[in-house]
């Protein structure tokens, strides 16, 4: 037998410790539920990647009402910014869809890393056992007694054996592929995100989608001085080759109208390229093991969901684990399936919809073009049409 530095024993055992993992973390400690979180990442690299961040009134209310803060500052109601909509910008000019008005809600652009940051003060300051900057996971027998090994920062191995074992661990998740016979459902698409940061003030009061016949593009914000933008673009493109300058005039180009609107310009400080995919993969669970946020469905950012998505997984799987060890029957879990996944494929529809109506396709034609656009005039001419995009944007009801 190998000499492990350490064994424990919780209730559930929790692999990946972004807002998936640690809300569900969160929501277990509140229930009186044990948990361990691993992840192979640093605190510090969660915290200084640039993620989305558009959260929906329920995700807000996860937060504040569940005591997702330290010192008891609510920052998501203090430091993040509420929209009572957005701008569809197409022919060069702009125009609004007024959440509040449609459908009575707005949304928060709060982004994903401030989503990490105070969800991980949280589990510090409720004492929870964390565990990041670890390597070589790996996740046994899920059908019986599962367990998760690891080596810590020193490369010394470690062993957590639990009731439970969740799969929090993003795009690139190896819990995945442990969970017999699943199927994997997905649409791939010829283009990606060229994002940035930069230096500059706002351009616009809320975010700006915008479709031009050179692409898509979204303005969106970070604070006063510091500002996210998004242009669609090849997927092989490298961002080596776009100076600054080129940035701009590609940006300028695809928000130019006869309105006159122009983007106010600063340095870039961060440029990357964003890969683009629609994913779910049934089913959610297998045995002892569960999978929640991106390891079990990816949606493309132009709809804003993925973050929102993790967070309903948590809020539903947390009420689920704590029945399923109260009652000692695992059969309660399949309620996990049926109600994550009924939110997870509208939000497929609706992320699929918003890209497909906004980003131009290879082998685009004057006819689909033409009929792009009249989607887009016929959305923002009416009521009903922008109902359904204000409905999807600010989030269906709690299944
Ligand atoms: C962002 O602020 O980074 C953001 C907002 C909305 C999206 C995607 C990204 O749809």
């Amino acid at each position: 037998m190998t000499t492990v530095a350490s064994r424990t024993r919780t209730q559930v055992a929790v692999v990946g410790g972004g807002p998936a993992g640690l809300m569900l973390s969160h929501l277990l400690h509140r229930a009186r539920v044990e948990t361990v979180v691993v992840d192979h990442r640093t605190v510090h690299e969660i915290e200084t990647t640039q993620r989305a961040g558009m959260l929906e009134p329920d995700s807000v209310r996860l937060l504040a009402e569940t005591g997702v803060y330290a010192n008891g500052q609510k920052r998501v109601l203090t430091e993040g910014d509420r929209h009572g909509g957005i701008y569809l910008r197409f022919d060069g000019e702009s125009h609004r869809v007024d959440f509040e008005d449609l459908v009575g809600a707005c949304v928060w652009l709060y982004p994903q890393t401030e989503v990490f940051v105070d969800l991980h003060r949280a589990r510090t300051r409720d004492d929870g056992d964390l565990r990041y900057g670890i390597s070589a996971t790996a996740v046994h027998d899920v059908a019986d007694g599962p367990r998760v090994s690891y080596r810590d920062a020193e490369g010394a191995p470690h062993e957590i054996t639990a009731d439970l074992v969740v799969g929090a661990d993003g795009s690139h998740s190896i819990c995945r592929d442990l969970v017999p016979e699943h199927r994997r459902h997905h649409r791939e698409y010829p283009f990606a995100w060229f994002a940035i940061l930069c230096e500059a003030p706002k351009s616009a009061p809320e975010l700006i989608y915008a479709r031009s016949d050179r692409g898509f593009a979204l303005i969106t914000q970070r604070t006063e001085s510091v500002q996210r933008m998004y242009f669609q673009c090849d997927p092989a493109e490298d961002t080596a080759a776009w100076s600054d300058d080129r940035i701009w005039s590609e940006l300028q180009a695809r928000l130019a109208g006869p309105d006159g609107f122009t983007l106010k310009e600063g340095p870039v400080i961060e440029r990357t390229v964003l890969p683009f995919r629609s994913f779910v993969q049934t089913p959610l669970s297998g045995g002892r093991l569960l999978l929640a946020g991106d390891a079990a469905h990816t949606v493309p950012p132009t709809g804003a969901k993925g973050l929102n998505l993790a967070l309903a997984d948590a809020r539903v799987l947390a009420e689920v684990v704590e029945r399923a060890l109260a009652t000692r029957d695992l059969g309660v879990l399949s309620d996990y399936e049926d109600r994550a996944l009924a939110r997870v494929w509208k939000a497929q529809q609706f992320s699929y919809w918003m890209t497909t109506m906004l980003h131009r396709a290879d082998g685009t034609t004057d006819f689909d073009e033409q009929r792009q656009r009249s989607e887009l005039a016929g959305l923002v001419a009416s009521r009903a049409g922008s109902t359904y995009l204000a409905e999807g944007y600010t989030g269906w009801p709690n299944t």
